[in-house]
């Protein structure tokens, strides 16, 4: 499952030709039930084993290279963070300087969310990721809990944020394009009444399912075009409100599992796969600021774009 789900999400990412996020915020979310393949599927093994993390970045980095000799110049910068039980902790930050730590997060600098004192590392090269997945890897284990347990129990969302800047006709004014690409594990979707939780788990699992199921909410409101969004009922839709809204793009990837025990989880799957396929998201919207000017979203069908410019390389119709 995962090689193909990379290729389709590479392919629908644009990442296969185009210079891909600049100016647009993207979220490509992985969804199922435990074991099904999620984290697989999103950071992978080595070499060709590789989940979608490192190919996404491979394929940026490579746009980078492609598009400095067109003017253009990039700042990359990365950051990965847990949602757990409705609490934000920064993966890349050792377990220990985040005692008493409480991550919030803000509405939208440069149409994109941003979450208070989360560290945020340059990325220049695949070497640089491959850092970075290995030091959330280590700082997942949180004393006194089962990892499994835990990473079945709670979202990540490695974000790339992409800046691209360039002088506008040799000496004119600085053009400024913000993206961001937002790779997101989401729990496991297995049913609250399964899971047989009770005292702190059930609050737990609730959180889970609470997110979840905003998540869920949030997509069935999108479905319906209806004028309240409730993105803020979860610290997951709130955060990835810029990708889930007219300014964005989503795609959910579903990950199921072919045991026959598995079937009735799949079936939830794939009703929630059903309901996701009638949203539309609209247009997606470019964050352009030009100096001298405030800082703007701008319609990409509005736009007037420079041929060589960075641009999404998603479906313009905005189908999550
Ligand atoms: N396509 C795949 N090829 C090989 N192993 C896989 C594949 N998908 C999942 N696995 C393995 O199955 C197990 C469960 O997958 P995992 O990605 O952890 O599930 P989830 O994150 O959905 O709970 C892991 O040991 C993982 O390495
Ligand atoms: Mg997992």
């Amino acid at each position: 499952m995962a090689a193909q789900a990379v290729a389709v999400a590479i392919l629908v990412l644009g990442a296969h030709k185009t210079p891909i996020v600049a100016g647009y915020n993207v979220s490509l979310l992985a969804y199922g039930q435990t074991g099904a393949g999620k984290t697989h599927t999103m950071l992978g093994a080595e070499g060709e084993h590789r989940g979608i993390i490192p190919r996404s970045i491979e394929q940026i980095l490579q746009t980078v290279k492609e598009t400095k000799e067109n003017g253009w110049q990039y700042t990359l910068q990365a950051s990965f963070l847990e949602i757990y039980n409705e609490t934000i902790r920064d993966l890349l930050v050792p377990p220990k300087e985040l005692e008493g730590k409480d991550y919030t997060i803000r509405q939208g600098e440069n149409g994109m969310q941003s979450v208070a004192d989360l560290k945020l590392f340059p990325v220049e090269t695949k070497e640089d990721v491959g850092a970075l997945m290995a030091t959330a890897e280590k700082h997942k284990t949180v004393k006194g809990t089962d990892m499994n347990e835990r990473s079945s129990r709670s979202h990540t969302v490695f974000q790339l944020r992409i800046t691209a800047t360039r002088q506008l006709r040799g000496d004119g004014p600085k053009q400024t394009l913000h993206g961001s690409l937002n790779l997101v594990d989401l729990a496991g979707s297995e049913r609250l009444a399964k899971s047989c939780a009770t005292g702190d788990r059930l609050k737990e699992t609730q959180a889970i399912n609470k997110s979840l199921s905003a998540l869920g909410d949030v997509f069935t409101a999108i479905s319906k075009k209806q004028s309240h969004i409730p993105y803020r009922n979860s610290k997951l839709t709130f955060l990835l409100q810029p990708c889930l809204s007219g300014d964005g793009k989503a795609l959910v990837l579903m990950a199921l599992s072919p045991a026959e025990g598995s079937a009735h989880e799949s079936l939830c799957t794939l009703r929630f796969s059903s309901l996701i396929s009638q949203c539309e998201l609209g247009k997606a919207t470019k964050h352009v600021a030009n100096e001298g000017s405030e800082d703007k979203a701008l319609p990409a069908s509005g736009l007037k774009r420079p041929t060589t410019a960075p641009s999404a390389g998603l479906a313009k119709k905005g189908r999550a």
